[in-house]
């Protein structure tokens, strides 16, 4: 009996050793500011940011004010061009699987159609037509639900 309890007692604390080391571990990657992963989360917040402070002047959560909605949807566009580069897993290299290089092509026209809605956006901005700004919100809202539908997991 005594054998026995010895090993369990072993087996816990290299349990939980193990556990405090991965433990550790994502507590390390969660806080690395560098990592593409935190760079890529920053600007995606940023873009956000923008997103709901257009769309509270869309819906009258706040004043509407052509400066103001010109000035986030010219933050946006420019935020909208920084996350890609930090998606290494959306490069296609040799090595890529055809399935690979599917989902990389999809991510990045997806990609490349919310810049584009968000330069859309921009120019309606400026134009101060407002049916023409809630068309380009609204296009770029979808922009990013469909691409969060197809690659954002969870
Ligand atoms: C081309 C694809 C794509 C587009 C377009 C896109 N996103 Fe995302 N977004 C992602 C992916 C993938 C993630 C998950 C990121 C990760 O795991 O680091 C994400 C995550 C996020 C997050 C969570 C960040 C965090 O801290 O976890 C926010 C907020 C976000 N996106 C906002 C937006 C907004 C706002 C737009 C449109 C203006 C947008 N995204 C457009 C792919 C996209």
């Amino acid at each position: 009996m005594l054998p026995f309890c010895y090993l369990h007692w072993l087996d816990m604390q290299r349990f939980i050793l193990i556990l405090f080391s991965l433990l550790a571990l994502t507590a390390c990657q969660r806080t690395d500011p560098n990592s593409p992963v935190s760079l890529r989360k920053v600007t995606f917040k940023e873009m956000l940011k923008s997103r709901e402070a257009i769309h509270a002047m869309l819906n009258g959560d706040k004043p509407y004010k052509q400066d103001e909605l010109l000035k986030e949807a010219i933050k946006l566009k420019q935020k909208s061009q920084q996350p890609w580069a930090y998606f290494a897993e959306f490069a296609i290299t040799q090595q890529s699987t055809s399935k690979q290089q599917a989902d990389a092509k999809d991510f990045h026209a997806a990609a490349e159609n919310m810049q584009q809605q968000s330069v859309a956006l921009e120019a309606a901005a400026q134009s101060g037509q407002s049916e023409n700004i809630r068309a380009s919100y609204k296009a770029v809202e979808n922009a990013c639900i469909r691409c969060h539908q197809q690659f954002r997991p969870g």
